[in-house]
């Protein structure tokens, strides 16, 4: 297991200083950019915004930030259906700003990571503009299309709904496998693959720190294009067997072997790879010692709360990802689910395992990647339809609610609105729910009992000890109880116990309570009463 190399942050020199290996339990903060801070006024997120706000991320105690696509787009799928890859959407300034954020950022010793993406271009790319004007332009190539014919060419579905085909204008196919705003790329012609070469050392060479490659388990599709065996289950940890022909397919390990390749020609960057697939030992092939440096451990993300599946799904991980020399990378929660308050049964219960959650999350070995607002324990907002963006609800016919609501504005000063925007009056572009002022960071920070407070209290002991987010992990269960006990390189030992029953559980031992997730753990000589929905850290004598 990896010993704990991070950087050591003290308040007189806090910059980041290198380390090759900072990303193996680095604590990333995922910054949703258009949802932040926006530092304008115009009512949307900014880099401005943002890099005021650094120093709350500071203070937070992350070490680095991976910001969602920042890129100019045609406004499809929330940035993820780019224009131009090496530039930054007016929205959110340019890319002066871009260089300025990550210098603040170092000066505070937080790394930016940046969002690239691809699978798919927008439909309004110069590109797929070209192919569409002329079937026999050179960048009809880069794009899957097939003759005009009466029906398409197979079976295959979008992601988001409907058939992963359209049709042009002049009556041909193009091939989408998310929204038809965002044709994939043929990742078989060579320009494709030069073009991204480009971008990743035009943000490498502004001090970036590497990149979150969306959809990395896509790229190469079957050279056939035969029909996919099944359909794709949205309740299923990923994809498998039955969408064989989209996904996974072996070519695009050699992408990431020369993204890697690039990467080391930079010191200190590293990939992280969103592979969704199910069977968590090819999730973790991407993470292999010549691929990126990691690939998101989505399962906990999809687990119910039962101690039974979050016991299966940390040692499945564990298992997967030590079995390549990878840390794993943790996910509670992203821009595409809904939030873990809500996703545990929301109000005070949701909260409460949502606490014990990031409790066990952060004691894991490896790196952990925290969604912005869960450190403030937001619940899923409600959005009225007719505020909604995301394709998902609209290709759904309404059937499928759609991502919006975790991706709405920060709350952040409780006294000005919620503080989202330098103008008070700013219409917020998705709007806030009214009671939010009561998750304000403002609020919660002078709150000794806030989820801020935890999360804040979490992270620094983690940086303390040694056995938190880098040690070597034993999993164990009793009925409700799961155990999970770190032991660092140096022989100390932390274990984290959560109790996901209903009743009050004892815990025998002789150590010391670090931290609890609630206020109702009691400790008496030789065990602590551990009640329901609550995790603790114990540092064992
Ligand atoms: C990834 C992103 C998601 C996006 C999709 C298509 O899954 O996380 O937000 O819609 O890719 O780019
Ligand atoms: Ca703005």
């Amino acid at each position: 297991m990896a010993t704990r190399l991070a950087t050591v942050r003290t308040s007189a020199n806090p910059q980041v200083t290198s380390d090759a290996s900072w990303w193996r339990d680095a604590v990333v903060y995922q910054v949703y950019l258009r949802s932040f801070a926006d530092g304008n006024g115009d009512g949307i997120g900014d880099l401005g915004g943002l890099r005021s706000r650094l120093p709350y991320l500071s203070w937070l105690g992350v070490d680095a930030l991976w910001i969602n696509p920042h890129y100019p787009s045609g406004g499809a799928d929330g940035g993820y259906d780019i224009t131009d890859y090496r530039a930054v959407d007016p929205d959110y300034g340019d890319v002066a700003d871009l260089e300025a954020l990550v210098d603040d950022a170092r000066r505070l010793g937080l790394r930016v990571v940046l969002d690239v993406v691809p699978n798919h271009t927008s439909d309004r790319h110069p590109w797929f503009q070209a192919a569409l004007a002329d079937p026999d332009a050179p960048e009809a190539a880069r794009y899957h299309f097939a003759p005009p014919s009466a029906e398409p060419p197979n079976n295959w579905q979008s992601l988001f709904g409907g058939p992963a085909w359209s049709r042009t204008p002049d009556g041909r196919w193009y091939l989408h496998l998310f929204a038809p705003e965002q044709p994939d790329l043929n990742w078989g012609d060579p320009a494709v693959a030069a073009d991204f070469e480009r971008t990743l050392r035009f943000w490498l060479d502004r001090g970036v720190s590497g990149f979150r490659v969306d959809v990395a388990y896509g790229l190469f599709k079957d050279a056939g294009l035969r029909d996919n065996p099944g359909a794709y289950s949205p309740t299923l940890f990923g994809h498998g067997p039955e969408q064989a022909m989209t996904w996974n397919q072996p070519e695009v390990h050699d992408v990431w072997r020369r993204w890697r390749s690039i990467c080391d020609e930079y010191p200190d960057t590293m990939l992280v790879g969103e592979v969704c697939l199910a069977d968590l030992e090819q999730v973790a092939l991407y993470s292999r010692p010549d691929e990126m440096h990691q690939s998101f451990s989505f399962r906990l993300l999809k687990s119910p709360w039962s101690a039974e599946s979050f016991a299966d799904g940390v040692r499945t991980a564990l298992d997967a990802f030590g079995a390549v020399g990878a840390p794993v990378s943790w996910v509670l929660g992203n821009h595409d689910k809904d939030r873990q308050v809500s996703r545990f049964g929301g109000g005070a219960l949701g909260t409460a395992r949502a606490r014990a959650a990031a409790l066990l999350v952060l004691a894991l070995p490896g790196s952990a990647y925290l969604y912005a607002g869960d450190e403030l324990g937001l619940p899923q907002a409600e959005v009225p339809d007719e505020a909604k963006l995301d394709p998902i609800f609209f290709r759904s016919g309404g059937a499928r609610a759609g991502r919006d609501g975790c991706r709405v504005p920060m709350p952040w000063n409780a006294d000005r609105g919620v503080g989202f925007s330098a103008d008070d009056a700013a219409t917020p572009w998705l709007p806030i729910p009214a009671d939010w002022d009561q998750y304000a960071v403002s609020r919660q920070a002078r709150d000794g009992g806030s989820v801020l407070t935890l999360y804040r209290r979490a992270l620094a002991l983690r940086d303390a000890h040694p056995a938190l987010g880098s040690g070597d992990a034993a999993v164990s269960r009793r009925g409700d109880v799961l155990t999970v006990r770190c032991t660092a390189a140096d022989g100390s030992v932390v274990r984290c116990v959560v109790n996901m029953g209903s009743e009050t559980a004892l815990v025998r031992t002789r150590g010391t309570v670090l931290l609890a997730s609630t206020t109702g753990v009691r400790r008496s000589a030789g065990s602590v009463a551990l009640p329901a929905d609550t995790a603790i850290w114990l540092a064992e004598a």
